[in-house]
């Protein structure tokens, strides 16, 4: 329940790095559980969110040997060597965690049940339970099903074909993940270019996953349409994790709203599935420049590199928005500065995040002076304002949390934050980051 206090002061300067992205620092973990032989994973995001998925992992009967701070190696048991856990399995706060691993738990031939935090437990869990249900596992859960704990009897699954309701990465990652045990091939088709990180890694594993009009994913279609045959078994994974884009995100606002800075963030992955607030900032006028792109663990890597600069507002909408789905409390932000109107839509997806997004983004960045407005899928924001500093609040959720940071990085006066401690669930370090950037906050 720990508070932060920030004052606007120096321009932010200098190069830093950001931990390892958390969306692959799940997936590392749970392939690597059921991969054939040793796992090496570099560059782990030691968060609160993917030690949540570590301790599941082992809970299943897999042991992991740290190699360093941020890397290990995983013991994966194959496909079917995953044992019954004797406990509830505790996806603390952790979404991913949970939706992932109900994948997996569907496929295996024993009892399990998920649950977690309040936060999680009032999460929305239909978009999976239906199709793991269609697939042949049995799952329980409270309303029908509709929210955890979700207790799951696995095995006996066939592949489906499917189209998924929300574009949603861990929807079609928790698909994809049962669909490894399915007698069958399994269809996805998904609304939007959710994040592909699940499809690179099985790839790099050896299944063959891919999309049905390969020559098509680039540029991104607004409907992917996937397809998985059943592996025999997978490939360890020898892995370098990058620095993760959500994370960079908050500095690179930052960077773009105190006059006078000129920041640097250095091996970042810049996948086109995840990277969409790049686009949107620089078509509101933002300077930003990608150096030394590379490949690095099957994800493209750049420096980012960004100073700041005077934003106009622009419309947010389409398939855009699961690009940047998780970017757009630090967006708030950012348009709170820019000259006009930024109107964002199609984003109702955010009322179901670690908090309602919408409301509790509008919610806190009013109480700082912004002309903010809630719209049923989305906000808008008139600008520029100048903000002045207030006590706010994260609402448990770190996101918010550290978007209300950087707004008090521009806000005149104090800004306090109370309930910081959630940053910790995506982007521990952050505080330091900051502080090693020149930003002024204790
Ligand atoms: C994630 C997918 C997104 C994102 C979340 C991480 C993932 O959630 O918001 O932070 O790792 O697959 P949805 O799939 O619910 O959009």
């Amino acid at each position: 329940m720990s508070q932060l206090t920030v004052r606007p002061g120096a321009p932010l300067r200098g190069e830093v790095g950001v931990p390892g992205d958390k969306s692959i620092s799940h997936r590392a973990l749970l392939l690597g559980a059921i991969a054939s032989g040793v796992s090496h994973v570099e560059g782990f995001l030691p968060a609160a969110d993917c030690l949540a998925t570590l301790r599941t992992i082992q809970s299943l009967g897999i042991e992991l040997e740290p190699a360093g701070p941020t890397s290990f190696q995983i013991m994966g048991r194959g496909l079917h060597g995953l044992h019954e856990p004797q406990d509830v399995l505790n996806c603390s706060r952790s979404g991913t965690t949970l939706r992932l691993l109900a994948g997996i738990l569907a496929g295996q031939p024993f009892s399990s049940v998920l649950s977690g935090e309040d936060q999680l437990r009032r999460r929305p869990m239909r978009r999976i339970v239906e199709p793991l249900r269609q697939m042949g596992a049995t799952i329980l859960g409270r309303d029908g099903g509709r929210l955890p704990p979700l207790a799951i009897r696995g095995g006996e699954l066939t592949g489906i074909e499917y189209s998924l309701p929300v574009a949603s990465a861990q929807v079609k990652s928790a698909l994809l993940l049962a669909g490894l045990y399915a007698a069958g091939p399994m269809t996805l088709h998904v609304p939007g270019p959710a994040r592909d990180h699940t499809e690179r890694l099985l790839a790099a594993m050896g299944c063959d996953v891919g999309y049905q009009v390969p020559d098509a994913r680039y540029p991104l279609p607004d409907t992917q349409s996937l397809e998985l045959q059943p592996p025999a078994r997978l490939a360890p994974l020898d892995l370098t994790i990058p620095g993760d884009f959500s994370s960079a995100a908050f500095l690179a606002v930052a960077a773009s709203l105190v006059p006078g800075s000129e920041m640097t963030v250095t091996g970042v992955g810049i996948n086109p599935t995840r990277s969409g607030l790049l686009d949107v900032l620089r078509s509101m006028g933002a300077r930003l420049s990608l150096d030394g792109e590379h490949q690095a663990g099957g994800e493209p890597v750049a420096d980012l590199a960004v100073q700041h600069a005077h934003l106009r507002g622009m419309e947010i909408g389409g398939p855009t928005v699961v690009r940047m789905i998780d970017e757009f409390p630090i967006l708030a932000v950012a348009a709170t500065q820019a000259e006009g109107e930024t109107l964002v839509r199609d984003a109702a997806e955010l009322r179901v995040k670690e908090t309602n997004r919408i409301a509790t983004a509008v919610e806190q960045l009013r109480r700082l002076g912004a002309g903010i407005e809630a719209q049923a899928d989305g906000f808008v924001v008139r600008g520029p304002t100048l903000l002045t500093g207030a006590r706010v609040h994260s609402r448990g959720d770190h996101r918010l949390a550290m978007a209300l940071v950087v707004a008090g990085l521009i806000a005149q006066g104090e800004t306090v934050i109370d309930d910081v401690d959630c940053i910790a669930d995506s982007f521990p370090g952050f505080v330091e980051t900051l502080l090693k950037l020149g930003a002024n906050l204790r």
